[in-house]
């Protein structure tokens, strides 16, 4: 596997490919892999001939100071993850690089992002789109690969595909889970012993909340949701919302839609985790 820092060393070897007849697969990540960004970038490898990993800790997304800081940042053990899953070239650019400039656009994403993770997180889908569309147009691959974990970033990425017309194809991959169920995150190394004891109970609720629908009116399960998950001392529920997996817009019945998904954000003291499980997609 190929290392490279700058955009003209990454440009030369992706032509390269592609002149050798390559399609490109290309997984983004801000680093400190784990199993799940790894089963990304063995997708990319089984669906293209050349697959790009990035590593960058995209500062324009964190809309909080001290998570940026505390972001866990481990390149040597990331590329060597990378090596291990077969990624072909990893870029791991600075900031400089990414933001010559600084980045002033201003996307609109309309009702996608007025709900949970953008309304919780200002301007943090914003500065997705910025990093996500330079990345692209950086790569240009022809298949980019995104996990389900971060679902509303899912639907925003496929939204800021289609505003600016690009012609890279957005592969969504499932989320791969701990033994004991917690959704891989980078964020799951910051919690302590405690915190992470705990932690499976958000999703244990959540897959035991799918026996429950739709016999409980989805107010209900939602209360019942958060009530069990605040019942350990160590987490505290920021939204649980049951939405329609396409427009992300909150539901009153289990009638109102085909695809039907439930995202749940938790803090575990100062680290928060986002997690989500589908009801219903017919
Ligand atoms: P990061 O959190 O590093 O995640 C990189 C990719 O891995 C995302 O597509 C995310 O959904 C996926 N992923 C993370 N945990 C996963 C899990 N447990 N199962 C499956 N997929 C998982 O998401 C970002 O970085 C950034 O916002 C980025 C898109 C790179 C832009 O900066």
């Amino acid at each position: 596997m190929k290392i490279v820092r700058t955009v003209a060393d990454l440009q030369k070897h992706v032509e390269a490919a592609k002149q050798a007849g390559k399609q490109v697969g290309f997984v983004p990540t801000m680093g400190a892999l784990h199993k799940g960004h790894l089963s990304l970038v063995k997708q990319a490898v089984e669906a293209t001939d050349y697959v790009v990993a990035s590593v960058f800790v995209n500062p324009n997304q964190f809309n909080n100071s001290k998570d940026l800081e505390s972001y866990p940042r481990n390149l040597d053990r990331d590329a060597e993850m990378l090596q291990s899953a077969n990624c072909e070239l990893l870029f791991s650019p600075d900031v400089k690089e990414v933001y010559p400039e600084e980045d002033t656009r201003q996307f609109n994403f309309g009702d996608l992002e007025s709900v949970m993770e953008g309304r919780f997180r200002p301007g943090h889908f914003n500065g997705v789109a910025q990093v996500v569309s330079r990345l692209f147009d950086m790569v240009k691959p022809q298949k980019a690969f995104f996990g389900l974990k971060d679902f509303q970033q899912l639907a925003i990425i496929r939204a800021m595909v289609k505003q600016l017309n690009l012609s890279v194809e957005i592969i969504p991959c499932e989320i791969i889970r701990e033994e004991d169920g917690l959704a891989m995150s980078s964020r799951n190394t910051l919690l302590n012993v405690n915190q992470r004891k705990n932690a499976p109970l958000i999703a244990h609720t959540l897959f035991e909340s799918c026996k429950f629908a739709p016999e409980l009116r989805i107010n209900e399960l939602k209360s019942k949701v958060v009530t069990q998950i605040n019942q350990s001392d160590e987490l505290e529920v920021e939204y649980f919302e049951i939405v329609d997996g396409n427009t992300l817009q909150a539901i009153d019945n289990w009638s109102d839609s085909d695809y039907i998904v439930g995202c749940i954000a938790v803090f575990a003291g100062e680290v928060r985790l986002i997690d989500n499980v589908t009801y219903k997609n017919t």
